[in-house]
């Protein structure tokens, strides 16, 4: 069945939420306040770069279109989904400011409304954000009861950047927190008509949902950052190798080997402020949240001590390559990513840094002004350096063989590579001096160590 939804805020989520809706046969109607957003969404274009949302904008013609009126959408439509921002504020808790405005608007639109409408928040909240923040604006600025007149659920969106509508049309399962029941069975009954393969759905109250959607986010940081940890570690044992340790643990099916990786830490818009949420939230309430914080500071340290380890290999004077400032491969995206926390770190320490990025140049020009020089060629950048770090596991960085890396006239040149992906033929070249993350640097490393702590044993 053909539905009339509304979706309200067209960013990287919002809009691709839109898009992939429409492309399931629905009627949708997106809103932004920003009206650039708005007049490229209904000329055929993407509002924002992400995965085919250009293309399914294109094809889904009049069943998508955009507007700045919140009103225009909310009576247009059943169902209408918030995905504006959320930004953390100076406590580490996500703020309401705009979910509030957006709230205020629907509400207002509510008001002229006769028949049942349902909202959904999207946006990423804290617990206790739905039922003591938003709702109360809803009721008010309507003046008509949740449960009664319109129905609220919590339904937050699982995806990745650079697949957001693959991800949000073919979910691992749907969460939605619900107000009461019809809220929940609406909500369900949509996705059905969304998701082709049916995902499994989890339908709870509101406060547990909120929660779950930050334990999803926090749990992968915690996994993320725990073979971080035994990499770190891997360094230190005698023929030490993070992927000989996490090929076998995630063998294990408690386990599992997904985001068990060990490399440099996590970032993007979203991870790194769910630890500081999580314990924001619980140490409000009274519970610990010594675990969230320390995945948390353990990935904020990580460049660093990643500067501490870089350090023998850089000489005085000696000019650092930073490849890779996105926060993962095939992203524009640099917010809190590990090459950008790098690079600053080695300007810090006094070395002098060049970069490059295959796709976050321009981004990562505007945080790192002072700080680097960021090439717009991957050749360029290598011509200078002395040493290479690569800080993504970019494919273009894979293929790079000792002539790139010697580039330059260089007799030689340090390779530090936190993801292991270069070639290992190319570790054993004249001129090259391979570090990989990770990985001890020979049968020997920290020999003298373990000696030391086990060598009396039965004595
Ligand atoms: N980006 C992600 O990877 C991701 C993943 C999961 C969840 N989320 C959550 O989704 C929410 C949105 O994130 P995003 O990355 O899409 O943000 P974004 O900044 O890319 O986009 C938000 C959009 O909302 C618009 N907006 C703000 N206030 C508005 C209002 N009152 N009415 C209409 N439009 C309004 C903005 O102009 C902007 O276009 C956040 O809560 C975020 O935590 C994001």
């Amino acid at each position: 069945m053909a539905r009339d939804l509304a979706v309200i805020g067209m960013g990287k989520l919002g809009a691709s939420m839109a898009a992939a809706m429409a492309s399931r046969g629905h009627r949708v109607t997106a809103v932004d306040v920003r009206e650039e957003a708005v007049e490229a969404l209904n000329a055929g274009r993407a509002p924002v770069q992400e995965t085919d949302l250009e293309r399914i904008v294109l094809e889904s013609g009049p069943r998508l279109r955009a507007t700045t009126s919140h009103r225009e959408a909310i009576l247009g439509a059943d169902i209408s989904f918030v995905a504006v921002p959320t930004p953390s504020d100076d406590r580490g808790a996500f703020s309401l400011q705009y979910a509030g405005w957006a709230c205020r608007e629907i509400g207002r639109a509510l008001a002229d409304r006769k028949d049942y409408h349902l909202v959904v928040i999207s946006s990423t909240v804290l617990p206790g954000s739905m039922r003591f923040g938003l709702l109360p604006i809803l009721e008010r600025e309507s003046g008509k009861r949740c449960g009664r007149d319109f129905g609220l659920c919590y339904g937050p969106a699982f995806i990745a950047l650079g697949s957001v509508i693959r991800d949000f049309l073919n979910p691992d399962f749907c969460l939605i927190g619900e107000f009461d029941e019809r809220s929940g069975a609406s909500l369900e009954a949509c996705y059905g008509d969304v998701m082709p393969d049916r995902p499994p759905v989890h339908r709870m109250s509101i406060e547990n949902a909120e929660l779950t959607k930050l334990a999803v986010n926090t749990y992968v940081t915690t996994k993320i950052t725990f073979a971080n940890m035994l990499a770190e570690l891997c360094e230190r044992l005698p023929g030490g190798d993070i992927d000989v340790v996490t090929r076998a643990l995630g063998a294990d099916a408690r386990i599992g080997s997904r985001y068990l990786r060990g490399g440099l830490g996590y970032g993007g818009p979203c991870f790194p402020r769910d630890n500081q949420a999580l314990g924001f939230i619980a140490r409000a309430l009274g519970s610990g949240a010594d675990l969230a914080e320390t995945t948390d500071r353990f990935n904020r340290q990580f460049a660093e001590r990643a500067v501490g380890r870089l350090r023998p290999h850089v000489a005085p004077g000696a000019t650092v390559a930073v490849l890779g400032l996105a926060y993962k491969p095939f992203s524009h995206v640099v917010d809190e990513s590990q090459g950008l926390y790098l690079v600053r770190a080695l300007s810090r320490a006094g070395v002098r840094v060049v970069a490059y990025d295959p796709l976050a140049a321009e981004g990562a020009r505007a945080e790192l002004s002072g700080h680097a020089v960021i090439f717009d060629s991957l050749a360029e950048a290598l011509a200078q350096a002395d040493v290479v770090v690569l800080a993504t596991p970019d494919p273009a960085f894979r293929s790079l063989g000792a002539t790139d890396l010697l580039a330059g006239g260089k007799a030689t040149v340090t390779v530090v590579d936190f993801w292991r992906v270069l070639d290992p033929g190319v570790a054993r070249q004249p001129g090259v001096r391979y570090v990989a993350f990770g990985r001890a640097d020979s049968p020997e490393t920290g020999a003298g160590s373990l000696a030391t702590l086990w060598g009396g044993a039965g004595t």
